[in-house]
Protein backbone atom coordinates (compact mmCIF):
# COMPACT_ATOMS: atom_id res chain seq x y z
CA UNK A 1 0.00 0.00 0.00
CA UNK A 2 2.76 2.68 0.91
CA UNK A 3 4.19 1.78 -2.81
CA UNK A 4 0.95 2.45 -3.84
CA UNK A 5 0.21 5.87 -2.05
CA UNK A 6 4.29 7.00 -3.35
CA UNK A 7 3.25 6.18 -6.82
CA UNK A 8 0.39 8.24 -6.60
CA UNK A 9 2.00 10.72 -4.91
CA UNK A 10 4.14 11.03 -8.27
CA UNK A 11 1.75 11.26 -10.14
CA UNK A 12 0.27 14.29 -8.56
CA UNK A 13 3.67 16.00 -8.87
CA UNK A 14 3.92 15.71 -12.08
CA UNK A 15 0.61 16.40 -13.52
CA UNK A 16 -0.26 19.16 -15.42
CA UNK A 17 -3.75 20.51 -17.69
CA UNK A 18 -4.16 22.56 -20.63
CA UNK A 19 -7.86 22.74 -19.93
CA UNK A 20 -10.48 23.07 -17.24
CA UNK A 21 -11.76 19.39 -18.33
CA UNK A 22 -8.60 17.55 -18.20
CA UNK A 23 -8.39 19.05 -14.47
CA UNK A 24 -11.33 17.78 -13.80
CA UNK A 25 -10.91 14.40 -15.39
CA UNK A 26 -8.30 14.31 -13.18
CA UNK A 27 -10.11 15.23 -9.92
CA UNK A 28 -12.98 12.59 -10.37
CA UNK A 29 -10.09 10.01 -11.06
CA UNK A 30 -7.85 10.94 -7.73
CA UNK A 31 -10.50 12.30 -5.24
CA UNK A 32 -14.04 11.38 -6.36
CA UNK A 33 -15.67 9.31 -4.45
CA UNK A 34 -14.90 6.23 -6.38
CA UNK A 35 -11.33 8.27 -7.13
CA UNK A 36 -7.97 6.31 -6.25
CA UNK A 37 -7.72 8.43 -2.82
CA UNK A 38 -11.35 7.52 -1.23
CA UNK A 39 -10.44 3.76 -1.97
CA UNK A 40 -6.83 3.52 -0.25
CA UNK A 41 -8.96 5.50 2.56
CA UNK A 42 -10.82 2.53 2.36
CA UNK A 43 -8.36 -0.07 2.79
CA UNK A 44 -6.62 2.01 5.66
CA UNK A 45 -9.09 0.22 8.08
CA UNK A 46 -6.86 -3.19 6.70
CA UNK A 47 -3.68 -1.82 8.16
CA UNK A 48 -2.05 -3.17 10.79
CA UNK A 49 -1.94 -0.46 13.93
CA UNK A 50 1.52 -0.02 14.23
CA UNK A 51 1.41 0.98 10.71
CA UNK A 52 -1.45 3.15 11.24
CA UNK A 53 0.72 6.27 12.37
CA UNK A 54 3.25 6.74 9.53
CA UNK A 55 0.66 5.84 6.80
CA UNK A 56 -2.15 7.46 8.04
CA UNK A 57 0.63 10.64 7.46
CA UNK A 58 1.03 9.45 3.73
CA UNK A 59 -2.09 9.03 2.82
CA UNK A 60 -3.28 12.39 4.00
CA UNK A 61 -0.21 14.31 2.71
CA UNK A 62 -1.55 12.74 -0.89
CA UNK A 63 -4.82 13.93 -0.38
CA UNK A 64 -3.78 17.48 0.40
CA UNK A 65 -1.18 17.43 -2.51
CA UNK A 66 -3.80 16.14 -5.08
CA UNK A 67 -6.70 18.65 -4.00
CA UNK A 68 -3.95 21.54 -4.06
CA UNK A 69 -2.67 20.57 -7.73
CA UNK A 70 -6.72 20.43 -8.84
CA UNK A 71 -7.14 23.43 -7.58
CA UNK A 72 -3.52 25.47 -8.61
CA UNK A 73 -4.09 24.12 -11.84
CA UNK A 74 -7.97 24.87 -12.37
CA UNK A 75 -6.73 28.78 -11.16
CA UNK A 76 -4.08 29.21 -13.83
CA UNK A 77 -6.52 27.87 -16.56
CA UNK A 78 -9.69 29.95 -15.17
CA UNK A 79 -7.02 33.30 -15.12
CA UNK A 80 -5.43 33.44 -18.30
CA UNK A 81 -8.69 32.64 -19.98
CA UNK A 82 -10.00 35.43 -18.58
CA UNK A 83 -7.59 37.36 -19.46
CA UNK A 84 -7.57 36.57 -22.86
CA UNK A 85 -11.84 37.58 -22.72
CA UNK A 86 -10.29 40.85 -21.04
CA UNK A 87 -7.74 41.79 -23.65
CA UNK A 88 -10.32 41.02 -26.29
CA UNK A 89 -12.65 43.41 -24.61
CA UNK A 90 -11.08 46.46 -24.51
CA UNK A 91 -7.21 47.60 -24.66
CA UNK A 92 -5.18 47.36 -21.62
CA UNK A 93 -4.16 51.32 -20.94
CA UNK A 94 -1.86 50.24 -18.61
CA UNK A 95 0.76 48.53 -21.16
CA UNK A 96 4.00 50.64 -21.32
CA UNK A 97 4.18 52.39 -24.61
CA UNK A 98 6.59 50.73 -27.54
CA UNK A 99 7.40 53.66 -30.15
CA UNK A 100 8.22 51.71 -33.59
CA UNK A 101 11.49 53.39 -34.98
CA UNK A 102 10.86 55.52 -37.70
CA UNK A 103 13.12 55.45 -40.78
CA UNK A 104 14.34 59.02 -42.18
CA UNK A 105 15.26 60.14 -46.06
CA UNK A 106 18.83 59.98 -46.73
CA UNK A 107 20.41 63.13 -47.14
CA UNK A 108 21.60 62.48 -50.71
CA UNK A 109 17.55 61.65 -51.39
CA UNK A 110 16.49 65.11 -49.89
CA UNK A 111 18.45 66.59 -52.32
CA UNK A 112 17.83 64.69 -55.06
CA UNK A 113 14.04 65.26 -54.76
CA UNK A 114 15.20 69.43 -54.06
CA UNK A 115 16.92 69.58 -57.66
CA UNK A 116 14.43 67.48 -59.35
CA UNK A 117 11.82 69.43 -57.78
CA UNK A 118 13.65 72.82 -59.18
CA UNK A 119 13.97 71.44 -62.76
CA UNK A 120 10.12 70.19 -62.86
CA UNK A 121 8.87 73.02 -62.05
CA UNK A 122 9.72 74.88 -64.93
CA UNK A 123 9.25 72.07 -67.20
CA UNK A 124 11.47 69.33 -67.16
CA UNK A 125 10.24 65.60 -66.87
CA UNK A 126 12.12 62.67 -64.91
CA UNK A 127 13.79 60.18 -67.31
CA UNK A 128 15.86 56.90 -66.35
CA UNK A 129 17.99 54.31 -67.79
CA UNK A 130 19.73 51.15 -67.26
CA UNK A 131 22.96 51.71 -65.13
CA UNK A 132 24.98 48.64 -67.46
CA UNK A 133 25.59 50.57 -70.36
CA UNK A 134 26.85 50.11 -73.77
CA UNK A 135 29.95 52.00 -75.49
CA UNK A 136 27.30 53.30 -77.41
CA UNK A 137 24.77 55.11 -75.31
CA UNK A 138 27.97 55.90 -72.51
CA UNK A 139 30.27 56.73 -75.21
CA UNK A 140 30.07 57.20 -79.20
CA UNK A 141 27.20 58.69 -78.97
CA UNK A 142 28.21 61.34 -77.10
CA UNK A 143 31.27 62.10 -79.39
CA UNK A 144 33.89 60.33 -77.79
CA UNK A 145 36.19 58.94 -80.66
CA UNK A 146 36.91 55.25 -80.38
CA UNK A 147 40.96 55.10 -78.58
CA UNK A 148 40.46 58.90 -77.76
CA UNK A 149 41.77 60.39 -74.38
CA UNK A 150 38.83 61.73 -73.31
CA UNK A 151 37.50 58.62 -72.36
CA UNK A 152 40.23 58.42 -69.85
CA UNK A 153 38.62 61.66 -68.16
CA UNK A 154 35.72 59.05 -66.85
CA UNK A 155 38.15 56.11 -65.56
CA UNK A 156 35.67 53.21 -66.59
CA UNK A 157 34.76 49.84 -65.17
CA UNK A 158 34.06 47.76 -67.87
CA UNK A 159 32.29 44.44 -67.47
CA UNK A 160 34.08 41.01 -67.56
CA UNK A 161 34.58 39.78 -70.89
CA UNK A 162 32.69 42.41 -72.37
CA UNK A 163 34.78 45.53 -73.89
CA UNK A 164 31.95 47.18 -75.17
CA UNK A 165 29.68 46.66 -72.11
CA UNK A 166 30.57 48.95 -68.54
CA UNK A 167 28.55 50.34 -66.01
CA UNK A 168 27.81 53.56 -66.87
CA UNK A 169 29.96 56.42 -65.78
CA UNK A 170 27.67 59.90 -66.13
CA UNK A 171 23.95 59.79 -66.78
CA UNK A 172 24.17 61.18 -69.96
CA UNK A 173 24.17 57.64 -71.40
CA UNK A 174 20.02 58.21 -70.24
CA UNK A 175 19.72 61.75 -72.32
CA UNK A 176 21.20 59.54 -75.59
CA UNK A 177 18.14 57.08 -74.90
CA UNK A 178 15.76 60.10 -74.61
CA UNK A 179 17.08 61.31 -78.10
CA UNK A 180 17.21 58.31 -79.64
CA UNK A 181 13.48 57.81 -78.96
CA UNK A 182 11.35 61.11 -79.35
CA UNK A 183 12.01 64.07 -81.74
CA UNK A 184 12.69 67.98 -80.04
CA UNK A 185 11.03 69.64 -77.70
CA UNK A 186 13.34 67.85 -75.23
CA UNK A 187 13.24 68.75 -71.85
CA UNK A 188 14.99 66.14 -69.32
CA UNK A 189 16.65 65.70 -66.50
CA UNK A 190 18.18 62.16 -65.54
CA UNK A 191 18.76 61.25 -61.58
CA UNK A 192 20.71 58.16 -60.73
CA UNK A 193 23.89 56.11 -60.05
CA UNK A 194 26.93 56.27 -62.24
CA UNK A 195 30.16 54.38 -61.81
CA UNK A 196 34.12 55.38 -62.05
CA UNK A 197 37.25 53.71 -61.15
CA UNK A 198 38.73 56.19 -58.53
CA UNK A 199 40.71 55.49 -55.28
CA UNK A 200 38.10 56.28 -52.68
CA UNK A 201 39.37 59.35 -50.57
CA UNK A 202 36.91 62.16 -48.61
CA UNK A 203 36.40 63.65 -51.92
CA UNK A 204 35.92 60.88 -54.42
CA UNK A 205 33.90 57.66 -54.36
CA UNK A 206 33.77 54.91 -57.07
CA UNK A 207 30.18 55.21 -56.48
CA UNK A 208 27.96 58.55 -56.56
CA UNK A 209 25.09 60.09 -57.87
CA UNK A 210 24.19 62.75 -60.56
CA UNK A 211 21.52 64.91 -62.02
CA UNK A 212 22.42 65.72 -65.68
CA UNK A 213 19.37 67.60 -67.75
CA UNK A 214 19.01 68.56 -71.31
CA UNK A 215 16.98 71.11 -73.56
CA UNK A 216 16.60 70.72 -77.46
CA UNK A 217 14.47 72.86 -79.62
CA UNK A 218 14.57 75.09 -82.67
CA UNK A 219 17.06 78.19 -81.35
CA UNK A 220 17.63 77.50 -77.77
CA UNK A 221 20.69 79.69 -76.91
CA UNK A 222 23.58 79.61 -74.32
CA UNK A 223 21.78 82.79 -72.96
CA UNK A 224 18.97 80.28 -72.01
CA UNK A 225 21.14 78.01 -70.34
CA UNK A 226 23.16 80.83 -68.41
CA UNK A 227 19.43 82.64 -67.47
CA UNK A 228 18.32 78.27 -66.11
CA UNK A 229 21.15 77.72 -64.32
CA UNK A 230 21.26 80.84 -62.46
CA UNK A 231 17.61 80.50 -61.02
CA UNK A 232 18.42 76.65 -60.47
CA UNK A 233 21.30 78.05 -58.35
CA UNK A 234 18.90 80.59 -56.72
CA UNK A 235 16.22 78.06 -56.24
CA UNK A 236 19.19 75.47 -54.57
CA UNK A 237 21.31 77.72 -52.63
CA UNK A 238 19.37 80.57 -51.68
CA UNK A 239 18.11 84.46 -53.59
CA UNK A 240 21.35 85.66 -53.44
CA UNK A 241 23.48 83.44 -54.84
CA UNK A 242 25.53 84.90 -58.01
CA UNK A 243 27.20 81.93 -60.64
CA UNK A 244 29.89 82.41 -62.92
CA UNK A 245 31.20 80.33 -65.91
CA UNK A 246 34.30 79.49 -67.08
CA UNK A 247 35.06 77.88 -70.26
CA UNK A 248 35.95 74.30 -70.09
CA UNK A 249 35.69 71.02 -72.45
CA UNK A 250 33.37 68.04 -72.77
CA UNK A 251 33.33 65.83 -75.73
CA UNK A 252 29.77 66.41 -75.89
CA UNK A 253 28.90 69.88 -75.88
CA UNK A 254 30.66 72.89 -77.24
CA UNK A 255 31.34 75.57 -76.08
CA UNK A 256 31.28 73.80 -72.81
CA UNK A 257 31.33 75.67 -69.01
CA UNK A 258 32.02 74.85 -65.59
CA UNK A 259 29.50 76.34 -63.35
CA UNK A 260 30.63 78.05 -59.84
CA UNK A 261 28.22 79.03 -57.67
CA UNK A 262 28.99 81.89 -54.80
CA UNK A 263 30.32 80.06 -51.98
CA UNK A 264 27.80 80.00 -49.48
CA UNK A 265 28.91 79.80 -46.77
CA UNK A 266 30.85 83.47 -46.73
CA UNK A 267 28.78 84.82 -49.61
CA UNK A 268 32.17 85.47 -51.85
CA UNK A 269 34.30 86.86 -49.14
CA UNK A 270 36.41 84.13 -49.17
CA UNK A 271 36.95 81.55 -46.37
CA UNK A 272 38.30 77.64 -45.77
CA UNK A 273 35.47 75.98 -48.02
CA UNK A 274 35.75 77.63 -51.06
CA UNK A 275 39.01 77.97 -50.29
CA UNK A 276 39.41 81.93 -50.22
CA UNK A 277 38.00 81.89 -53.79
CA UNK A 278 34.91 83.20 -53.73
CA UNK A 279 33.34 80.09 -55.63
CA UNK A 280 32.42 76.69 -55.62
CA UNK A 281 32.64 74.89 -58.65
CA UNK A 282 29.23 72.92 -59.01
CA UNK A 283 28.46 71.34 -62.50
CA UNK A 284 29.44 71.34 -65.93
CA UNK A 285 27.51 72.35 -68.84
CA UNK A 286 27.73 73.49 -72.37
CA UNK A 287 25.50 73.81 -76.00
CA UNK A 288 24.93 70.48 -77.39
CA UNK A 289 27.40 69.41 -79.80
CA UNK A 290 25.68 68.96 -83.09
CA UNK A 291 27.43 65.50 -83.52
CA UNK A 292 25.92 64.23 -80.99
CA UNK A 293 22.03 65.64 -82.21
CA UNK A 294 22.89 64.15 -85.50
CA UNK A 295 24.52 60.61 -83.83
CA UNK A 296 20.98 60.29 -82.62
CA UNK A 297 18.79 61.05 -85.39
CA UNK A 298 18.14 64.58 -84.39
CA UNK A 299 18.54 67.58 -87.06
CA UNK A 300 20.86 69.70 -85.99
CA UNK A 301 20.18 72.30 -88.95
CA UNK A 302 16.77 72.80 -87.33
CA UNK A 303 18.14 72.47 -83.78
CA UNK A 304 19.97 73.56 -80.90
CA UNK A 305 20.01 72.46 -77.13
CA UNK A 306 22.13 73.05 -73.96
CA UNK A 307 23.35 70.24 -71.60
CA UNK A 308 24.40 70.18 -67.90
CA UNK A 309 25.53 67.76 -64.94
CA UNK A 310 26.13 67.71 -61.62
CA UNK A 311 26.52 65.27 -58.50
CA UNK A 312 24.57 65.24 -55.76
CA UNK A 313 26.74 64.53 -53.39
CA UNK A 314 28.80 67.75 -54.34
CA UNK A 315 25.72 69.58 -53.50
CA UNK A 316 24.77 68.05 -50.51
CA UNK A 317 28.13 68.26 -49.03
CA UNK A 318 28.06 72.43 -49.48
CA UNK A 319 24.10 72.10 -48.46
CA UNK A 320 24.96 70.10 -45.13
CA UNK A 321 28.47 71.11 -44.58
CA UNK A 322 29.72 67.53 -44.85
CA UNK A 323 33.75 67.06 -45.45
CA UNK A 324 33.88 63.69 -45.81
CA UNK A 325 32.26 62.20 -49.39
CA UNK A 326 32.29 58.44 -47.53
CA UNK A 327 29.69 59.80 -45.04
CA UNK A 328 27.10 59.01 -47.68
CA UNK A 329 27.81 55.33 -48.20
CA UNK A 330 28.42 54.39 -44.71
CA UNK A 331 24.47 53.86 -43.19
CA UNK A 332 26.37 55.16 -39.64
CA UNK A 333 22.87 55.75 -37.72
CA UNK A 334 24.22 58.65 -36.01
CA UNK A 335 25.52 60.64 -39.07
CA UNK A 336 21.84 59.87 -40.82
CA UNK A 337 19.83 60.82 -37.76
CA UNK A 338 21.25 64.44 -38.31
CA UNK A 339 18.69 64.38 -41.38
CA UNK A 340 15.83 63.41 -39.64
CA UNK A 341 14.02 67.02 -40.01
CA UNK A 342 14.85 67.02 -44.01
CA UNK A 343 12.59 66.49 -45.89
N1 LIG B 1 28.51 64.24 -68.22
C1 LIG B 1 29.43 65.14 -67.56
C2 LIG B 1 30.13 64.43 -66.43
O1 LIG B 1 29.68 63.41 -66.00
C3 LIG B 1 28.75 66.37 -67.05
C4 LIG B 1 28.20 67.23 -68.13
C5 LIG B 1 26.91 67.04 -68.59
C6 LIG B 1 28.95 68.23 -68.69
C7 LIG B 1 26.39 67.83 -69.59
C8 LIG B 1 28.46 69.02 -69.69
C9 LIG B 1 27.19 68.82 -70.13
O2 LIG B 1 31.13 64.87 -65.97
Amino acid sequence: MLDKINSLIEEVKAFDAQTLEEAEAFRVKMLSKKGAIPALFHDFKTVAPEERKEMGKKLNELKQAATDKVNTVKARIEASEGKLKQSADKPDMTMPVNFDPVGTRHPLSVIRNRINSIFQRIGFVISEGPEIEDDWHNFSALNFPEEHPARDMQDTFFVEKSPDIALRTHTSSVQVRVMESQQPPIRTISPGRVFRNEAISARAHCIFHQVEGLYIDEAVSFADMKQTLLHFAREMFGEGTDIRLRPSFFPFTEPSAEMDVSCTLCGGEGCTVCKYSGWLEIMGCGMVDPNVLENCGIDSKKYTGYAFGMGIERIAMIIYQIRDLRMFFENDLRFLKQFEAAT
